[in-house]
């Protein structure tokens, strides 16, 4: 599609953007239908109907799996090939290797979709597909960075846009902790050992699964804040100095938080604290990323009460903001004492999944997939405004019944009578979460319901768009 911009006509390659962007929205149906089930199943264990690949530590995985590398790599994806390319005004470097990307990206999906529900899995939180799988990851994630900083490279605009920092840090990162902790020994085509024993396995693995949130759910994510706030806003970034300045500081402090997650395990207890300190570091620039996006609005904020647009991209914000101080708190050893292992840490996970990765995924796809199709807007804006609410109303159920059961959960499980027996039994503890469960279901229902309205607006966008890209010809003589 040819786009006029202030800079000579460029065709840009906008094929690949189309296709990662309708799965994106595919893919968020599916991954989230996986995950209320998981919700009810955990409410109604009777859903698992003894057959093993309807099991909850089978479809697990294939939840986190789906929304995360799915509905979020799709998004990131199709975002980063449009911003990319806009900001450098040269079409994609490479583009047969884009397709392939977006085919390599889906069969990785498919694979997972397959083996996860078999129950091959190497047993590595957010890193669970076996080595096959794992080396076209690594095929397809290759090609991305090729194609990215290809485009880069032959850019015509001298300045790279700090958009494009994030995007290419996500990158950078997601290839070097993939390869590293991804290493293993085959021992049969859907099985194998990590290369690494005991704690030091545990160290590389959350090392992994920090980062995996610092880069995948966060920094490409804050490339899209960088490039579709501003322009849903129709406003410059509030200030490109601390842009710089909240891009090298986020991710030289991500490096170093991951032993947050192993808190009073046999990791050295020097190592946790160097966790816990840069995980309080690591409070300051993620909100001023924050104050950053939000602020862009100075002089606009009236456009948050008739854009719904941009309110899924300003309150994918909040909960960002919200989500990275609970963090920081949680990672103190005290705290964590009381939070780990609780419902408390599902809770956190998803403010920041479905408040901040899910919104700012959904407000910038709602900018894209119109102008993809040659339309001036979506198919029904007062759509869009419903799925904002429904989805709003989904996150605070789900968030707010997962603190309360979380706090609930690490109180009982320590409160100790005066002979210094347990209070509580552990079913005592399942029992009282049971009616915290049942709201979540119903959480993650209205989110999901908000997905499907978002599904059914994408396809009247599409389907007008193509009348409108595709006229049906004319007679001659008519
Ligand atoms: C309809 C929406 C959703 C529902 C109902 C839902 C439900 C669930 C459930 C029941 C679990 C398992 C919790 C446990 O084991 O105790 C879970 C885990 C998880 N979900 Fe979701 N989810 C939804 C959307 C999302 C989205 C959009 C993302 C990411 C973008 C996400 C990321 C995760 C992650 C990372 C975990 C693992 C959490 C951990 O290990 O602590 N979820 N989800
Ligand atoms: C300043 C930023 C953040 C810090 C310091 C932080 C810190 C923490 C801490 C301390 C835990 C609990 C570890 C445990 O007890 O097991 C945790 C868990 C988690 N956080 Fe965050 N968090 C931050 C932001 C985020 C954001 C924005 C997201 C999502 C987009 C996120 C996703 C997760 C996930 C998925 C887990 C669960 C990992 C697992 O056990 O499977 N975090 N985080």
């Amino acid at each position: 599609m040819t786009t006029a911009s202030s800079a000579p006509e460029v065709r840009y390659h906008d094929t690949v953007v189309r296709q990662f962007s309708l799965m994106a929205v595919v893919w968020g149906v599916v991954g989230m239908l996986v995950g209320v089930f998981i919700a009810a199943q955990l409410a109604w264990p009777e859903l698992n109907f003894g057959i093993p690949w309807l099991s909850y530590g089978r479809l697990r995985p294939l939840h986190t799996n789906a929304v995360i590398f799915a509905f979020g790599g799709c998004a990131l994806f199709a975002t980063s090939y449009w911003v990319v390319q806009r900001t450098s005004h040269v079409p994609l470097f490479a583009p047969k290797l884009a397709a392939f990307t977006f085919w390599g990206w889906q069969a990785v999906i498919v694979a997972a979709a397959i083996s996860l529900p078999l129950g091959y899995t190497s047993g590595k939180e957010y890193a669970e597909l076996e080595w096959p799988i794992d080396i076209l990851i690594t095929l397809v994630w290759v090609s991305y960075a090729i194609v990215f900083f290809g485009t880069i490279g032959v850019r015509k605009v001298r300045h790279i846009y700090v958009a494009n920092w994030f995007y290419g840090a996500f990158i950078l990162a997601v290839a070097i902790l993939h390869l590293v902790n991804s290493a293993a020994i085959p021992a049969g085509w859907m099985k194998s050992y990590s290369a690494y024993a005991g704690v030091q396995d545990a160290m590389i693995q959350w090392w992994y699964g920090h980062n995996a949130v610092g880069f995948f759910l966060t920094a490409g994510f804050l490339g899209m804040m960088y490039y579709f706030i501003p322009k849903q806003a129709e406003r410059p970034v509030y200030s490109y100095r601390l842009s710089i300045v909240h891009f090298w500081a986020l991710i030289f402090t991500y490096m170093w938080a991951g032993p947050h997650h192993l808190h009073f395990t046999a990791l050295p207890d020097w190592t946790q604290s160097v966790g816990m300190l840069f995980s309080l570091i690591l409070l300051a620039p993620s909100w001023g990323g924050m104050i950053n996006g939000i602020m862009t609005l100075s002089g606009a904020w009236h456009k948050l009460r008739d854009d719904p647009v941009l309110r899924f991209l300003i309150v994918s914000l909040s909960f960002y903001g919200m989500s990275t101080f609970e963090g920081p708190m949680m990672s103190i050893k005290t705290v964590n004492a009381l939070s780990h292992y609780t419902d408390w840490t599902v809770g956190h996970v998803h403010s920041g999944a479905l408040g901040w990765v899910g919104l700012i995924s959904m407000g910038s796809l709602y900018y894209l997939i119109p102008r993809l199709y040659g339309q001036k807007k979506m198919y029904s804006v007062p759509a869009i405004e419903l799925h904002f609410w429904i989805a709003t109303l989904g996150i605070v159920l789900y968030i707010a019944a997962m603190w309360i059961a979380g706090v609930m959960q690490g109180l009982m499980w320590r409160a100790i009578n005066p002979d210094g027996t347990l209070t509580y039994t552990f079913v005592e503890s399942v029992k009282a979460t049971y009616p915290f469960y049942v709201i979540r279901v119903l959480g993650g229902v209205l989110y999901l319901a908000g997905m499907l309205v978002m599904a059914w607006n994408t396809w009247m966008t599409v389907a007008g768009g193509r009348s409108v890209r595709m006229p049906v010809p004319m007679p001659a003589h008519a």
